[in-house]
């Protein structure tokens, strides 16, 4: 259950978490119509910062221009209203939750005259697939379920509907005893978990499938090629066969919920030494090491919520 904050931001005002609802026959309810994002602000030295927030702000913006709705704010007024709210909830480390809709008024499919509402809400959220998980790995299958094919629902944009397929493919996963399930493309490919884009490392070089394959483009996807690249580890963005996957030395996730997440077993096959792997080690060494705040930002991802002291 989330436990609520004070404030949400709505349309640039806040008003109270209780105040926060919408009509039943509201467009996105019939029709999920809506784009979002989540985003992770992480407690540093510093004080709080969000990781990546431009980058965010840009899918988000992304996704509204490929689904036509016009969100009438800036990119820079969308991401200050997200430094703003964490301000006014006096959050600390907290997660971010963005979400632009069509709202209350035409009934039918063509949303187009309904107004675009915009509501950001933030809260308290830890591990996603658990504390446990980021040293030990998790336990995965393949998904009986496909993600969706190309020129149906666009892959590229973070869109509500998309997580009618995430849904099945989590549900399913998690009935049958798995933490997460990893969905093939249409064409049979490894596309990404539920929530989470995939890596495999396979004689120490990491791939990854193109975005051509129906995945979402990770904001944590991209700063794990980006590290990657700094440490001098080869990374291909490839399609990659599903039996890549048992074979592999390494598989792991990337999200901002998951972070960086190690896969120990596929469908019950061991994967590498069946614990996590030395490049997804290396890798959350860095990556912890930035968003803590105890290794140099060297890419500039994290922006502070509160102005830096004068030494
Ligand atoms: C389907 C899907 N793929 C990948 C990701 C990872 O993206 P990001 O690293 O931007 O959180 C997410 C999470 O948002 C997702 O929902």
């Amino acid at each position: 259950m989330l436990t609520p904050t004070e404030k949400i931001w709505h349309n640039g005002k806040f008003i109270r978490w209780d105040d926060a609802t919408i009509h039943v026959l509201s467009h996105v309810v019939n029709y999920g119509s809506s784009v979002f994002e989540g985003i992770r602000c992480y407690s540093t030295p510093g004080g709080p910062a969000i990781f990546r927030l431009g980058e965010h702000v840009r899918r988000m913006v992304d996704s509204a221009k490929i689904y036509r709705m016009e969100l009438g704010y800036t990119s820079e007024q969308l991401a200050d209203a997200m430094l703003e709210l964490v301000r006014v909830n006096s959050m600390d480390a907290c997660y971010i939750r963005p979400i632009a809709f069509r709202g209350f008024g035409d009934i039918g499919v063509n949303g187009l005259k309904n107004p675009i509402d915009i509501y950001m809400g933030c809260w308290n959220w830890g591990k996603y697939l658990g504390e446990e998980a980021l040293a030990e790995g998790v336990d995965v299958c393949v998904s009986s379920w496909t993600r969706m094919a190309p020129n149906t629902f666009p892959a590229l944009a973070k869109a509500g509907a998309n997580y009618m397929n995430s849904q099945l493919i989590k549900m399913e996963a998690i009935i049958n005893g798995y933490s997460e399930g990893i969905a093939l493309d249409v064409a049979g490919y490894v596309s990404e978990g539920s929530g989470e884009n995939i890596f495999v490392v396979r004689d120490g070089r990491i791939h990854t499938p193109p975005l051509g394959a129906s995945v979402l483009p990770g904001i944590t996807r991209d700063s794990v090629l980006t590290l990657a690249r700094d440490m001098n580890i080869p990374v291909v963005e490839t399609i990659i066969p599903r039996e890549m996957l048992y074979i592999a030395d390494e598989v792991f996730f990337s999200g901002t919920a998951a972070e960086i997440t190690p896969i120990r077993s596929i469908d019950r096959i061991t994967v590498g030494k069946g614990r996590r792997g030395p490049i997804a080690e290396a890798l959350q060494h860095e990556f912890f090491g930035l968003i803590g705040g105890t290794r140099p930002d060297t890419h500039g991802w994290l922006s502070h919520v509160h102005a830096a002291q004068p030494a």
